[in-house]
């Protein structure tokens, strides 16, 4: 039994948590995804793992991108970004919904599986499904040589090494970074993308281990900020556009650690109810970054505040309106919108953590939950 806890105090490297371990291993885990993959100046991508079946991507008239929990959240991003740069119609699905209803597939249509464990009882049994009625089958996976990544067509591992903490992180942004690189080699060979805008990605997405580093930097700044929140009920996230899967991210890490009842909701839709529960006593979480919805999302901490709720925002470095109008903002370094949520998911993460452990909650074994559910 010594033994046992020695060995686990090696495989944290120093930190308290596996949780907190895999979140600092971000940068690294991102650079580990891009790794003989990305290469920026030459302007190329390569995707071993999809190769047989990239003419059938190119000719989809949709995708249909299948997942659960975190995973699905990754999808939900995917499909701003597939149909932003390669212009075809996405569908995402909680796979345990998807296998359940009858669902509309035929022939060589094109499904993506995306599963950190690879395990995920209701995540293979839709691609079961799906291939039974004759779709391509695409995996996103981190364990190699799991059920889902044999089960599948084709596919790209994440690379991001072992996730031991039950919260995911950094399978998370791996997952964001491998299916950027699919889609982004789909919207180049389909033509859909302008080759200054596809170099400009390519660049930026080499820079986000650094920008994740550095928004790592607020670790302190959460920490005081964990401290004033961590008794409350409730809390509310918030964003728009790309950064509206992470806000749903974001509410998802702090149920998951730290118990308290957290909702993600589209910054927009929040006057169709949430906006009801709006008092001095609501912590409200903006993800507000510089992008095209930015100006939007400053009327909605306009309207948070007018009700009294207390905000928390996320902004891109250096921005000078917010500051104004939040209680507390949390600075990110920023990159193109498409790239973001590898950064604005970071501070999100931290939050969850601190405010977890002030609860004497378990966060790498939170009750109730398992890292992969191989049961439906
Ligand atoms: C469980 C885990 C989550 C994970 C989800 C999907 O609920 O606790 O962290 O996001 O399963 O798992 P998968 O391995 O398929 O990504």
């Amino acid at each position: 039994h010594k033994l046992d806890l020695k060995l686990e105090a090696i495989e944290k490297g120093g930190y308290e948590h596996f949780m907190l371990k895999e979140i600092f291993e971000q940068p690294k885990s991102i650079a580990d995804c891009m790794r003989g993959r990305l290469n920026a100046s030459a302007g190329e991508l390569t995707l071993g793992g999809i190769q047989n079946y990239a003419e059938a991507l190119a000719q989809a008239d949709r995708i249909i991108i299948v997942a659960c929990g975190t995973s699905w959240h990754a999808g939900l991003v995917a499909e701003y970004f597939i149909e932003d740069m390669c212009r075809i119609p996405v569908e995402v699905e909680y796979a345990s919904e998807f296998r359940y209803r009858n669902p509309v597939i035929k022939e060589g249509d094109i499904l993506i599986a995306i599963s950190q464990s690879g395990e995920t009882a209701d995540t293979l049994a839709a691609i079961e499904l799906a291939k039974a009625k004759g779709a391509i089958v695409f995996g996103i996976v981190n364990t190699v040589g799991s059920s889902i990544a044999r089960a599948t067509h084709e596919g790209a591992y994440l690379h991001a090494g072992p996730e031991i903490g039950v919260a995911s992180t950094k399978a998370f942004t791996a997952q964001l970074t491998v299916l950027i690189m699919v889609f982004l080699k789909l919207a180049k060979r389909k033509g859909t993308i302008a080759e200054s805008r596809f170099r400009e990605l390519l660049i930026e997405l080499e820079s986000v281990p650094q920008k994740v580093e550095k928004a790592l930097k607020s670790d302190d700044q959460i920490r005081e900020i964990s401290e004033l929140f961590k008794d409350a009920h409730n809390f509310l996230y918030l964003g728009r556009g790309y950064n509206f899967p992470v806000a749903l991210e974001g509410a998802l890490k702090l149920k998951e650690i730290s118990y308290i009842h957290a909702e993600g909701y589209p910054a927009a839709e929040m006057k169709h109810g949430p906006i009801a529960l709006i008092d001095e006593n609501m912590p409200v979480v903006f993800i507000a970054t510089r992008d095209s919805s930015y100006d939007k999302i400053v009327s909605n901490i306009q309207e948070v505040k007018s009700r009294k709720g207390k905000v928390i925002a996320i902004v891109t470095e250096g921005d000078v309106l917010i500051p104004k109008m939040a209680d507390f903002v949390i600075e990110v370094p920023a990159t193109h919108e498409a790239l973001m949520p590898l950064v604005s998911v970071i501070p999100l993460q931290l939050l969850s953590y601190h405010i977890a452990l002030m609860r004497g909650c378990n966060v790498d074994q939170p009750r109730n939950l398992a890292k992969s559910v191989t049961v439906e």
